[in-house]
């Protein structure tokens, strides 16, 4: 006898269904990985929203919870498995998987445990999906997408990291917030390394044009009275400022900083922002290493990057960010 199902509805189509064309995938499902995958679905960035871990129980749970929210969002179809294969035609695959540091672990030790993680985990990406864009936000993210790119054998354009887009969030809105102003009526930019070594553009920051190092010479220096270095000290220092307040960061790296850059690939906006992308021979860098630099974004990856006019100072201060990261880089193994 016939069932509901095929006296209900007739197939005018035969074969398998279209593959997704908007598939994005998150590998890690924990708190960045849930933020990021909440913020695909309520932009309504997916056709298909895909989640991967290794935590069986756990990836169910996420996964039935977004479902049954299926009613509010217009992603009709949102996977989740262990396996890879649930991955399969992924346009953009963004990685937050990875493990913390341990108390008295070396940022040496974390990056080989993470390395080897991702070893398992990119090539598998790469399998299902061998057009994706691989957006990386796991930590130290610098060298994890330099380890991605490694790995994946994909052309440089197509594995961007996170990078200093949310340090230079953070710096806009500090900044903005002392000078009584909206962060967006800021301009200013964080470069270089995700980190302690990473590189406020003082010569550039400017409101309206006015360039704010030709009303103050001394900004961003020791010698400034008005102490306005204060802001990257605060940058560098917000990770582990919330991490005390609230065990974490979690929204603002996605909803507020990771998610603008999928959606202007979404869309191919052209539009501008400091992520990492592979930086050997600028700034007199030599090193093989991911640096942010400003990048612009299409639906191909990153599409070109622009060359700002530094200071002889921030450039040094790039390259110093790069031979940091040169440095960990060149005694990993099996990359
Ligand atoms: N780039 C940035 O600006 C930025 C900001 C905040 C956090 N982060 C980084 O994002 C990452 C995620 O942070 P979180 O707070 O969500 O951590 P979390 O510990 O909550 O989640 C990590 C998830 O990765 C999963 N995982 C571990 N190994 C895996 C594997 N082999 N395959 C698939 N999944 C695996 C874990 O089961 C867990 O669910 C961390 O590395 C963190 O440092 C980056």
């Amino acid at each position: 006898m016939a069932s509901v199902l095929h006296k209900l509805i007739t197939p005018l189509i035969s074969g398998p269904p279209e593959p997704p064309r908007n598939k994005v995938t998150v590998v890690g499902v924990g708190q960045v990985g849930m933020a990021c995958a909440v913020s695909i679905l309520l932009r309504e960035l997916a056709d298909e929203l895909a989640l991967v871990d290794v935590v069986e129980d756990k990836l169910k749970g996420e996964m039935m919870d977004l479902q049954h929210g299926s009613l509010f969002l217009k992603t009709p179809k949102i996977v989740a498995d262990k396996d890879y294969s649930v991955t399969a035609n992924s346009r953009i695959v963004v990685v937050t998987a990875g493990v913390r540091q341990q108390e008295g672990e070396s940022r040496l030790n974390l990056v080989q445990r993470n390395v080897n993680i991702f070893k398992h985990i990119i090539p598998q990406i790469v399998r299902y999906s061998p057009d994706c864009i691989i957006i990386v936000v796991s930590n130290p993210v610098d060298v994890l997408t330099y380890v991605t790119w490694k790995l994946s054998g994909l052309p440089m354009h197509r594995v961007i990291g996170s990078g200093t887009n949310l340090d230079s969030a953070r710096f806009r809105f500090l900044m903005a917030d002392k000078l009584g102003i909206h962060s967006s009526s800021f301009n200013g930019w964080i470069l270089g390394e995700h980190g302690d070594t990473s590189v406020p553009v003082w010569s550039g920051t400017n409101v309206a044009g006015v360039n704010l190092q030709t009303l103050n010479p001394n900004i961003g220096t020791d010698f400034d009275e008005e102490n306005w270095k204060e802001t990257h000290k605060m940058v560098l220092d917000s990770t582990h400022t919330l991490a005390s307040f609230q065990g974490f960061t979690r929204r603002s790296v996605w909803l507020l900083s990771v998610e603008p850059m999928t959606h202007t690939y979404y869309f191919s906006l052209t539009r501008m922002y400091p992520t990492l992308t592979y930086q050997q021979g600028m700034y007199g860098i030599g090193d093989e290493v991911y640096l942010s630099l400003p990048c612009v974004l299409n639906s191909g990856g990153v599409a070109s990057v622009v060359n700002m006019t530094l200071t002889d100072e921030e450039v040094a201060q790039l390259q110093g960010s790069a031979s940091t990261l040169w440095d960990i880089q060149k005694d990993l193994r099996d990359i």
